[in-house]
């Protein structure tokens, strides 16, 4: 799935380079660091030496339904992490979380026709900015352990290249419940954060990816967009 591979020491964004320039599907840019890293909305990510900043792009005619790619994606880093002994839980829609705090965060955008799916992985690093200091957290932070990046990207590379594959070929319902299994703030309280905010229990996704909140006036269904979780 993924043939063509650079890998940069510095850029400005890998999100960036790949939207705008014209590059064959499944093309993958990597840095070392970025010096204008960005997460949704725009809002600045983090990209000091140690981590793992990678984007690659799809074509958008094999993945139509790309509002429930951030939840395969992160799906995808959750397992690759789970399977090295590093618990973590998939915070809708975008984010992966390990002991509470921010371990990656995965955005996906189109740009004309091509869907560009930015990855940012903290890995070795010791420590944070002060403003994260409480909110991220790397795999050696969370494990003790040093990792080798090279590895860590190609072995990340290979749980989703399958399991991009099967979300092609089998659609969301094949991950609906691992991934629910794995939600941050299962059956707690919590607030989604839009133009309008919604309390109530979180008690799942639905075959569409959406969240399902039993709130005072019965079930809702919220769609993946522009929307954030917080505990209530
Ligand atoms: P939500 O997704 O619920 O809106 P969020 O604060 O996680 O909340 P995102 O847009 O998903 O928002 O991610 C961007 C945010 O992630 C930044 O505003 C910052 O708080 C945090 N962040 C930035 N860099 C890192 C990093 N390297 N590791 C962990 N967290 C980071
Ligand atoms: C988020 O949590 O809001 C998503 C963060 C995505 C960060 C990655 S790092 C590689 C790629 N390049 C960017 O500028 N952003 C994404």
């Amino acid at each position: 799935m993924f043939p063509y591979l650079v890998w940069l020491r510095e850029t400005d964004s890998t999100q960036r380079r790949l939207k705008e320039g014209n590059y064959p599907c499944g093309t993958v840019f990597v840095a070392d660091r970025q010096k204008e890293g960005k997460g949704r909305k725009g809002r600045r990510w983090e990209s000091q030496e140690g981590g793992l900043y990678f984007s690659f792009v799809l074509c958008e005619e094999d993945f139509r339904d790309y509002a429930q790619l951030p939840l395969i994606v992160g799906f995808s880093v959750s397992e690759y992490l789970d399977s090295l002994g590093i618990r973590t839980a998939i915070k809708w829609p975008n984010d992966v979380y390990s002991r509470g705090r921010k371990i990656s965060g995965v955005l996906v955008e189109k740009s004309s026709n091509k869907i560009v799916v930015g990855i940012g992985l903290n890995v070795n690093q010791d420590s944070f900015p002060k403003e994260l200091e409480n909110s991220a957290i790397s795999m050696k932070l969370a494990s003790g352990k040093e990792y080798d990046r090279k590895r860590v990207l190609t072995s990340l590379l290979d749980f989703l290249s399958k399991n991009l594959n099967d979300y092609r070929e089998k659609g969301f319902t094949a991950f609906k419940e691992r991934i629910e299994d794995k939600l941050l703030f299962k059956e707690e309280e919590v607030v989604i954060l839009g133009e309008e905010p919604v309390v109530g229990i979180l008690v799942g996704i639905d075959d569409n990816g959406h969240l399902l909140l039993q709130t005072s006036e019965g079930l809702k269904s919220i769609a993946a967009g522009d929307l954030s979780l917080r505990l209530y």
